[in-house]
């Protein structure tokens, strides 16, 4: 690995605790104007100071976020089908040219391990490592998964050491029963998603649960920018990934910073 390549990846996955907490904001790109980020601005800024990396796509980046920002984008890179469509028929829909020109320090793109467009999909991150070693940039490979698909060890390992196999640096997926053979199969760091909103305490559960059996961190977004109470939900996630709290408290945490900015 380059020394590009690894100081652009100690950006986003902190040498100090080996662990990040990535901020998902890019739902928009096949969901559109998703609750809680109908306007990016509004949600992103007050939860950048506490986001070891930011990722979203490009026009979100450009309008959304001020450029003397300091925080690394992990920009996604692939798109181009909407809720309404098959969403497994995603292509790149950004160059690499205008990656390096927004000064990434990763790109991510989904895959659809099982779906009938699993080629496309696997060929396209095969296709993006080279085009990123290039330049010494990180992908990030989502493992996306179908309605149709369990989101369990067998195929979350799968999807997760296939990305790997085919040169992805990490890789997002979600949290599962028997998640240490998840992480234990793939060579690269793991972070997980957060999915659907569940209430605090749960998503702080699922982000301990992960870390302790070998996550590398989150990138979470709906149960931070959907809560009611946004940038205590990310401080307490930060709890749990860089100094290993416990669920209860992260969650005391959560309930004493919520508090005071209901007093202020
Ligand atoms: C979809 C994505 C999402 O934007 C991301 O996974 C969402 O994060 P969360 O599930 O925590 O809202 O990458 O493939």
């Amino acid at each position: 690995m380059d020394w590009g390549m690894k100081n652009r990846l100690s950006r986003i996955i902190k040498p100090e605790t080996g662990r990040t907490v990535m901020l998902a904001v890019d739902h928009g790109y096949f969901l559109g104007p998703t609750t809680g980020l109908e306007e990016p601005r509004k949600t992103i800024e007050p939860l950048l100071p506490y986001a070891d990396s930011l990722m979203l796509t490009r026009g979100v980046l450009r309008r959304c976020v001020d450029p003397s920002s300091n925080v690394p984008v992990v920009l996604r890179v692939s798109g181009g089908t909407s809720i309404l469509g098959n969403l497994a028929d995603e292509g790149t829909t950004v160059s690499m040219r205008d990656a390096i020109r927004l000064n990434v320090s990763g790109v991510a793109l989904s895959i659809f391990v099982g779906s009938g467009l699993e080629r496309q999909t696997l060929v396209g991150l095969a296709n993006l490592v080279d085009e990123a070693e290039e330049y010494g940039i990180p992908v990030l490979a989502v493992t996306a998964v179908g309605k149709d698909m369990n989101r369990d060890a067998r195929y979350l390992g799968l999807a997760s050491r296939i990305a790997a196999e085919l040169g992805a640096h990490f890789v997002k997926t979600y949290y599962c029963e028997d998640f240490e053979k998840v992480v234990r199969s793939c060579p690269v760091p793991i972070v997980i998603a957060g999915g659907k909103k569940i209430p605090e305490k749960d998503a702080l559960e699922l982000a301990y649960n992960a870390v302790q059996n070998g996550a590398a961190g989150v990138d979470m977004g709906r149960n931070i920018f959907q809560s009611e109470h946004p940038v205590a939900m990310i401080q307490a996630v930060r709890e749990i990934v860089h100094k290993n709290a416990t669920p209860d408290q992260a969650f005391d945490l959560f309930n004493t910073l919520a508090q005071e900015k209901k007093i202020a």
